[in-house]
């Protein structure tokens, strides 16, 4: 019988993992089950660092961004006797299996954890990059588009009366989901993702075409991890962080210039940053981030660890953490497709 469980959020925060986290107490409860929270991610396990959560330590968490128990970008795997310390916290702390709430990288050592250590675990996908395989959404991904096309919509009455080109740069390291929803919903001239490498001369012209044709402002919006066509346009080097990971964000200011150079016209960047990743989580991902935590509670309760939460035709399901280890959830041609109907 499962009676205590481990909850740790992993990975960049986003707004509804406060509610994931009162969703998984609130239906533990109902279980008997007792919770227990690690700080700052994989971090607090190894460092055995938890503490109980109750229904009264987790209430007004609804609608509060960031993360109550904090998080790291720390991998089990790159730390020094990393899985004997995961199992050593789960015997500290008693606990029967732990449900990891994180992005591709935490949960890709959560599966690797689960299938080739046998810990017991089980995976809620969340990201603002909506990134993750095998579930068709992530916690975080729709109130990073709501923010992102309210900037869309600011910049189109800023650029009308200036006559302006605005480039904005939004996050999305190797999927351009928040670039492309968010440039549809606001109406761009140009969107440019990193599932298609762009042609700097190609957008330059088709933005003279567009004034050509009397509009003679224009909106693109640019993901962060966006490439050009290999040999159109050199980007300049990009510094690492503490991870050894590449620290995204500028490159609106090389398109902006080289817009500039191109057409003549004047451009300006905005680049959205971490505005996207914090503040309260919409309906939807409140709603999402509570019907991942109380099914994760439920598979827990019937001790069906291995799994991860997923969004899949409007139904929450689990499928296979191995389910991550498919490779990066990226935007299908198809759909970049019908936003390129509104270029120009
Ligand atoms: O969590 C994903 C993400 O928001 C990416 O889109 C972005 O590149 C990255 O996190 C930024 O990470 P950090 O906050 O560690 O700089």
């Amino acid at each position: 019988m499962v009676s205590r469980i481990g909850i740790l959020t992993g990975g960049g925060d986003c707004p509804g993992l406060n509610a994931a986290i009162r969703a998984i107490v609130r239906r533990a409860d109902q279980h008997n089950i007792q919770t227990y929270g690690f700080r700052n991610g994989w971090k607090g396990v190894l460092e055995s660092q938890a503490k109980q959560l109750t229904i009264s330590s987790t209430r007004g968490l609804l609608d509060r961004g960031g993360t109550l128990l904090g998080t790291s970008r720390v991998d089990p795997y790159r730390e020094p006797d990393g899985i004997g310390r995961i199992r050593e916290a789960l015997d500290v702390h008693r606990l029967d299996g732990l449900i990891v709430i994180g992005g591709e990288g935490t949960l890709a050592a959560t599966a690797r954890l689960s299938e080739d250590e046998g810990i017991p675990v089980l995976g809620i996908p969340k990201t603002i990059d909506n990134d993750v395989a095998g579930t068709e959404l992530t916690i975080g991904f729709l109130t990073a588009v709501d923010t992102a096309t309210e900037a869309v919509d600011r910049l189109h009455s800023t650029a009308e009366s200036h006559n302006r080109v605005m480039v904005l740069e939004v996050m999305g390291r190797h999927a351009g989901w928040i670039a492309t929803y968010a440039g549809m919903a606001g109406g761009a001239d140009a969107i440019l993702i990193p599932e298609v490498p762009f042609d700097i001369e190609a957008v330059g012209r088709h933005l003279k075409h567009r004034a050509g044709s009397g509009r003679d402002f224009s909106i693109v919006v640019v993901a962060e991890g966006a490439e050009p066509v290999p040999g159109t346009l050199e980007l300049a080097e990009t510094p690492k962080d503490e991870f050894g990971r590449p620290k995204l964000g500028g490159i609106g200011h090389t398109i902006a210039h080289e817009i500039e150079e191109r057409t003549g016209f004047p451009a300006r960047v905005t680049i959205l940053g971490h505005v996207q990743r914090g503040g309260s989580p919409n309906p939807m991902d409140r709603v999402l981030a509570t019907r991942f935590g109380v099914k994760a509670t439920d598979l827990a309760q019937q001790g069906e660890w291995g799994h991860m939460t997923a969004y899949v035709g409007g139904v929450v399901r689990p499928v296979p953490l191995g389910s991550v280890a498919d490779g990066l959830k990226t935007v299908p041609e198809a759909l970049y497709r019908v936003a390129e109907v509104f270029f120009g």
